[in-house]
This record gives structure tokens, C-alpha cells and sequence, in this order.
């Protein structure tokens, strides 16, 4: 795991921040904004969006992920999510998952709140013994 430069952190805290102001969360009130750096070291955010169909929401780091791709991205060192919450907020399960499909073995994950708490894990240790397309072949 590359340690991430305070710097870095900062950039991203700012950028998920953002993000987190545009989320679409009208029927949790749960804001979750994330951000992460492409291996080419290009910067992606994204936010949640809910729907009325509430099992159509889209999480923060899938819409952050996505925006990547989008973009010919397919390749992180560190994704952070952002939320207001005392309690640190981690990826769902079905993130980590995606996570897993983009990001390498003993890339970052951190989460972060507004009163300067963070922490940090390596992927694997979010989802060990994960299905992954190497399984596939
Ligand atoms: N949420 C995220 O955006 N990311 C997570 O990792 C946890 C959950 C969103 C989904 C939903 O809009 C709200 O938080 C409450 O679950």
C-alpha cells in the first residue's frame, strides 16, 4: 500500500466534499460524497443518487467509479468517501465489490468526515477472497 501524501488527502477531501453538497438523497438525508485518483492520476468524484424506487439508488463510490470509465479510466490508487457522520462511513458491500473489479489488491481506501477523522484500509482487507474477473477465466 503507497502511503498517500497529506497533500493528496486533501485534494480529495475537497473534491468528495463537493460532491457530497450535490447529493441526491432525499429520502435517506444520508449524503455520501467520494472521490479517488486514476492511476494516470486524473481526479473523479461522485455522489449518491436515490430514487423512489428506493433499490435503484446508486452509491457515491459506484457513481465516482463510473464517472472514471467514463472518462477511459479504469485504473485507481485511492478512492475516499466523504461523509458527515461521527461515525466514519465504509463502502457498502456491493461497493467494494465494484471496488474490487477496478482497483489493485493493496490499493486505498479511506474514509472521512468533516471533523478531520479519516481511516484507512487496503482493498483486500475490505473484501478478502473476493469473486474477481480472474475468476471468469
Ligand atoms: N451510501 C453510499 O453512497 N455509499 C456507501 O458506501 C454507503 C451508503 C448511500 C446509499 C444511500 O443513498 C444512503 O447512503 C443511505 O444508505
Amino acid at each position: 500500500m503507497m502511503p498517500l501524501k497529506e497533500e493528496q488527502e486533501k485534494v480529495l477531501i475537497t473534491a468528495a466534499k463537493k460532491a457530497f453538497d450535490n447529493a441526491y438523497a432525499p429520502y435517506s438525508q444520508f449524503h455520501v460524497g467520494a472521490a479517488a485518483f486514476t492511476a494516470n492520476g486524473q481526479l473523479v468524484s461522485g455522489c449518491n443518487v436515490e430514487n423512489a424506487s428506493y433499490g435503484l439508488t446508486v452509491c457515491a463510490e459506484r457513481n465516482c467509479i463510473a464517472q472514471a470509465v467514463v472518462n477511459g479510466e479504469q485504473r485507481f490508487s485511492v478512492i475516499l468517501i466523504y461523509t458527515e457522520q461521527e461515525k466514519l462511513t465504509p463502502p457498502c458491500g456491493a461497493c467494494r465489490q465494484v471496488i474490487v473489479e477496478f482497483f489493485q489488491d493493496d490499493a486505498v481506501v479511506i474514509a472521512a468526515n468533516h471533523l478531520g477523522k479519516s481511516k484507512t484500509w487496503q482493498v483486500n482487507e475490505l473484501l478478502p477472497n473476493a469473486f474477481t474477473p480472474k475468476d471468469l477465466i
